[in-house]
């Protein structure tokens, strides 16, 4: 049976889609696409090429780890300035994703997460805090301030490090750095293929804000070094102390400090997207992903579906925005029904239905971190609030980052009165 032609849409020579597509809103952009073009197309972008796929069937497919891998995209290799080949952005090939893997995965187990549990709650009730002194009538810009809880719980649980975003005007110039090198990095995938000189300015900003980070961890990890006596259970501890145990190596200086920034990149935005948009964090991780695309990549020249050529080494982008509203797999796909998430309708969901947190062993390390700072959080604001939106007729619009959070979404909250 001879291959079924995988559509792509037009494109303008040299530049692919780069004009065609919203620079801010990249993952909307091929969301429209898809929805003209279906299951799967295919686009061509300066230097790459990539297969997007929008259903359960597709996505499971490619699911199946021996015969696909995580292959970093643009926007993820573009991170590589500033977290090398930490967990996040490591090749699967690379050595120190292994150790680091096998050295961390006893860290992010559950005696582990249970060890940060009061650390957890230290930084929700600084939150609930806040929000009490504030009063009623405040509007709350709900993301940034999911967005000041879920830094310092990292940077407190990964190395005991206080930001203290909720008492401080001016943030610490760690997180400054850190928003900068995000902001930039997801700017550089758009960029036009130009003469470098011309951007020669920002990338020396850019540098700058890179070298801020690792000098940051970089004291924090000397400080912890000199003070063999600390005993604190935190991922640094676990990643000075652990070996790995397939070859007893033990973590290299510059991995353990690409892994400090890379916990605190992937341990804020994604937490906070997921509290801004729940209640009920499994179906509001299934309709609004913070990580909305995956990548993977054949390892040969492969089929997908018995009929889609996919060459060896091309991207698949695996499109959650579509592919968590299939109706093949979920009815009234787009409805907002915490019920189906229940746990005895959760296990009975087909393989690779829900995805937010990726797939096999790239999938995210920090899932029962995340899921348990979001679950404490949530009682912590329940037992304690009431809340509206700020403004009643408030519509959903998603904003893309790096990351997909809602866009000027305001709350209040109102203490409950039956506080005693
Ligand atoms: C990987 C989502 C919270 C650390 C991933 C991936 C996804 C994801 C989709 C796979 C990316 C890919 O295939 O390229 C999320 C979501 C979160 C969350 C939705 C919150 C709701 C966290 C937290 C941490 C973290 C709190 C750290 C404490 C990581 C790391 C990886 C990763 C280190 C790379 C793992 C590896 O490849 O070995 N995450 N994440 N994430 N995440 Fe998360």
């Amino acid at each position: 049976e001879s291959p079924v032609p995988i559509p792509e849409p037009p494109q303008l020579p040299f530049l692919g889609y780069v004009t065609g597509i919203d620079p801010d809103n990249s993952v909307i952009s091929f969301g429209r696409i898809a929805e003209n073009y279906g299951e799967i197309f295919r686009a061509r972008v300066p230097g790459a090429s990539l297969v997007w796929i929008s259903t359960h069937a597709l996505v499971d497919e490619v699911c199946d780890e021996k015969r696909f891998q995580k292959k970093p995209n643009d926007v993820i290799t573009q991170l590589r300035s500033g977290l090398h080949d930490g967990l996040f952005t490591a090749t699967n090939d690379e050595p120190n994703w292994g150790i680091a893997h096998r050295v961390l995965m006893p860290a992010f187990g559950p005696k582990g997460i249970r060890d940060m549990f009061d650390e957890m709650k230290d930084i929700g009730s600084q939150l609930a805090l806040k929000w009490a002194r504030h009063g009623p009538h405040a509007r709350i810009n709900a993301p940034e301030d999911f967005t000041r809880l879920t830094l310092d719980t990292i940077a407190l649980c990964s190395m005991g490090f206080r930001f203290n975003s909720f008492y401080s005007e001016n943030l610490h110039p760690f997180v400054n750095a850190m928003v900068e090198f995000l902001l930039e990095s997801g700017r550089r995938t758009q960029r036009l293929p130009l003469p470098s000189f011309v951007y020669r300015a920002r990338d020396k900003i850019y540098e700058s804000h890179v070298a801020v980070l690792s000098e940051t961890a970089q004291t924090v990890l000397n400080e912890r070094l000199a003070d063999p006596d600390n005993d604190r259970k935190d991922l640094l501890t676990a990643m000075i102390k652990g070996r790995d145990s397939l070859t007893g190596q033990k973590m290299s200086d510059a991995s353990i400090i690409d892994n400090l920034i890379t916990f605190l990149v992937a341990g804020h935005e994604t937490t906070s997207g997921m509290l801004s948009y729940a209640m009920v964090l499994r179906e509001a991780l299934r309709l609004d992903s913070p990580i909305p695309v995956f990548s993977v990549s054949p390892a040969e020249d492969t089929l997908l579906a018995g009929k889609y050529k996919i060459h060896k080494g091309e991207f698949i982008q695996c499109l959650l925005t579509k592919a968590h509203l299939d109706p093949a797999v979920f009815e009234d796909p787009t409805a907002f029904k915490p019920e189906r998430m229940l746990d005895e309708n959760f296990s009975k969901l087909p393989k690779n239905a829900w995805k937010p947190f990726g797939n096999g062993a790239r999938a995210c390390i920090g899932r029962p971190f995340a899921m348990q700072e979001a679950i404490l959080t949530m009682a912590i604001l329940f037992q304690n609030f009431n809340f509206v939106l700020a403004d009643s007729d408030y519509e959903l619009r998603n904003k893309q980052t790096l990351t997909i959070k809602p866009d000027n979404f305001f709350i209040r909250a109102i203490l409950r009165d039956n506080l005693d």
